[in-house]
């Protein structure tokens, strides 16, 4: 949530932080802004909306400076204007910085400061920092008032500052919100993610909580917030730039569920040994025993993560016979969690850095639990916080909604639960029969993707309709969640999704020619039942999609439309239903002409509570 970016060494700083900009556009589009320190020619921008509205504004105007930080924002505080805008400024001008978190005091904070004569500007949280540092600043030098201004603020922060009269300088600061240093020869890029950082050198430093860095464009000091020196090591970034662009895509959408075959490719590949039944984990080698003696399993995430956990909890249950619960990251801390060190608190998150998530985690950890984590980015937050866990080695997911993330999660609670049911009474011959199928789900989903003109028709065929309901029994009952998720999200409709057998308990009383309702509905062993869900919406005039198993002509006897998915074992349904319901997502977003990558009042990683 909120993008921020930083430059200081030897090139003009603006094109670079444009460029860094774009990419981490994801994380917020409600407004973007630039300044540029350079002693005396100053440069500060703001524009509302997109980044290539900020492009527009500086044109081609001359920026020299060599030292800048810009913002692209997710509204918190104050509605989405110029003066809320980052970077903000203290009273003189002196002083700009951008911010990622929320300052939960600011209130008093700019009470405070405003009896003291300072005038603020916007509305938002973050202009107390610059204004902060300003008074400090009349006692004492520019690095200390920093220091001093962040033990005054509660709350989360990524933050990047630079003061025009001391412009050989950026002080950056994290306690909650990413922020990683880009380390370059005789130039750095500070970043909230690797994205904006890796076209200019793959050497990072993970900032962590409480620290704060003074960088200079020939050298480095990290500290304290408490002044004390840290050495933190640089790690080389495995990451290849190619594949965090379209390629040809219209949309990263697009481009990231196409992706889906190799994804989940990368996430099996070298992790399955068939002779054994086994699957080869090794951020959990060191884990191994613990997980042996494990008795309960409690799955923290959000959104679309959180529904690949609902399909991990069928799947541990029923191949590896471990009690599971998944709980939504946001109300885990709210309840009294039965926890114990033969609990283990696995968190699903593609970004690594979703704050409800940490929280979750920092919180299992407290009470004793091991913390494991499936994570997508790799060195993020929760990758570094968790005491073990697994990359979904799925690449950069720059559109907002979750797509190929899900599919490599699951893949890997595949694996998971293949690792936790052979430390128990699963098979090898059942180990050996998931592995084999497993290493077939590539092909399949792009069996489904080369289907792609018949969603496209369905897509167009019901893209006027303003209300779908997704149903799904067992396995697929996480997956009509996330195609409810997936449609409601980027097409803006209401859609909801239920367990098959819940929908006669209300939702049924919705139904009419004008709600539609998706169909999850493969050749598994609920499929009778199913079908009987599917003739309840018929009596009632209800229109039907329904995903069905290739080669189920009766299906098609009472459903309008059906799309056909491959035959697969029952547990990895899942990994193909949900393609073409991300397909049919996308096509009905983009029929209606909305930025699918880009979704109103979204953000692609949330990092406020
Ligand atoms: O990065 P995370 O997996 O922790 O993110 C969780 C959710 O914010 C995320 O899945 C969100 O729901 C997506 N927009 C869904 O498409």
């Amino acid at each position: 949530m909120c993008g921020i970016v930083g430059y200081i060494g030897k090139q003009k700083a603006s094109p670079i932080l444009l460029e860094g900009l774009k990419r981490l556009e994801y994380r917020g589009y409600d407004s973007a802004g630039m300044a540029i320190a350079d002693g005396e020619n100053n440069f500060l921008v703001k524009a509302v909306g997109r980044v290539a509205n900020l492009e527009n504004k500086i044109g081609e105007k001359k920026i020299l400076g060599t030292v800048g930080i810009a913002h692209t924002r997710w509204a918190t505080h104050g509605k989405p204007s110029d003066q809320n805008s980052h970077p903000h400024q203290d009273c003189t001008g002196k002083i700009s910085l951008v911010h990622n978190g929320i300052i939960e005091n600011y209130r008093e904070l700019k009470k405070e400061l405003q009896a003291k004569g300072h005038k603020f500007k916007s509305e938002t949280d973050s202009e107390v920092a610059a204004h902060l540092i300003e008074e400090f600043n009349k006692k004492m030098n520019f690095e200390t008032a920093v220091l001093e201004t962040l033990k005054k603020i509660k709350g989360t922060y990524g933050l990047a500052i630079i003061n025009r009269e001391e412009p050989d300088k950026i002080i950056v600061a994290r306690n909650g919100s990413p922020l990683v240093i880009g380390v370059g020869a005789g130039e750095y890029v500070i970043a909230s993610d690797v994205s904006a950082i890796i076209r200019h050198t793959p050497q990072v430093i993970y900032l962590d909580d409480g620290e704060v860095a003074v960088i200079k464009k020939d050298g480095h000091q990290i500290k304290t917030i408490n002044n004390e020196a840290k050495n933190k090591k640089i790690t080389k970034l495995d990451w290849d730039l190619e594949r965090a662009e379209k390629q040809g895509y219209p949309h990263f959408m697009l481009k990231e569920i196409f992706d889906q075959p190799a994804s989940v490719e990368d996430a099996i590949r070298g992790r399955m040994l068939l002779a054994e039944g086994l699957a080869k984990l090794g951020g959990l080698q060191t884990v191994s025993e613990k997980l042996r003696k494990i008795e309960k399993i409690i799955i923290v995430s959000c959104g679309t993560s959180y529904h690949a956990g609902l399909v991990g909890e069928y799947m541990i249950e029923e191949y590896a016979g471990i009690p599971v619960e998944v709980e939504y990251a946001s109300e885990f801390r709210y309840r009294k969690p039965i926890i114990n060190s033969r609990t283990a608190v696995i968190a699903i998150s593609q970004s690594g850095e979703t704050a409800d998530t940490l929280a979750a985690i920092r919180e299992a950890k407290e009470k004793g639990a091991l913390t494991l984590g499936i994570v997508n980015v790799v060195g993020s937050t929760i990758a570094r916080e968790t005491d073990a866990g697994v990359y979904n080695h799925a690449g950069p997911e720059i559109g907002v909604a979750s797509t190929k993330a899900f599919t490599s999660q699951l893949s890997i609670l595949v694996l998971l639960t293949l690792t936790l049911g052979r430390q128990r009474d699963m098979s090898l011959v059942t180990g050996q029969r998931i592995i084999k199928e497993l290493r077939r789900i590539p092909k399949l989903i792009q069996s489904i993707l080369d289907e792609k003109d018949q969603i496209k028709k369905i897509a167009k065929k019901y893209h006027g309709y303003e209300d779908f309901l997704y149903l799904g029994r067992k396995y697929n009952f996480p997956i009509a969640f996330e195609g409810a998720l997936k449609i409601k999200e980027i097409s803006y409709v209401h859609a909801e999704g239920y367990a098959t057998g819940e929908m006669k308990h209300g939702p049924i009383a919705l139904i009419d020619k004008n709600f539609p309702s998706v169909f999850l509905a493969p050749k598994d062993s609920v499929y009778e039942k199913t079908i009987s869900g599917m003739q309840e919406i018929k009596a009632r005039g209800g229109k039907i999609i329904a995903i069905a198993t290739k080669g189920d002509k009766e299906i098609a006897k009472i459903a309008d439309d059906v799309i056909y998915i491959p035959k697969t074992l029952e547990m990895l349904t899942p990994l193909l239903a949900v393609v073409p319901l991300q397909l049919l997502a996308y096509y009905v977003g983009t029929a209606k002409g909305f930025d699918v990558d880009k979704p109103r009042n979204l953000a692609k990683s949330v990092t406020v509570e």
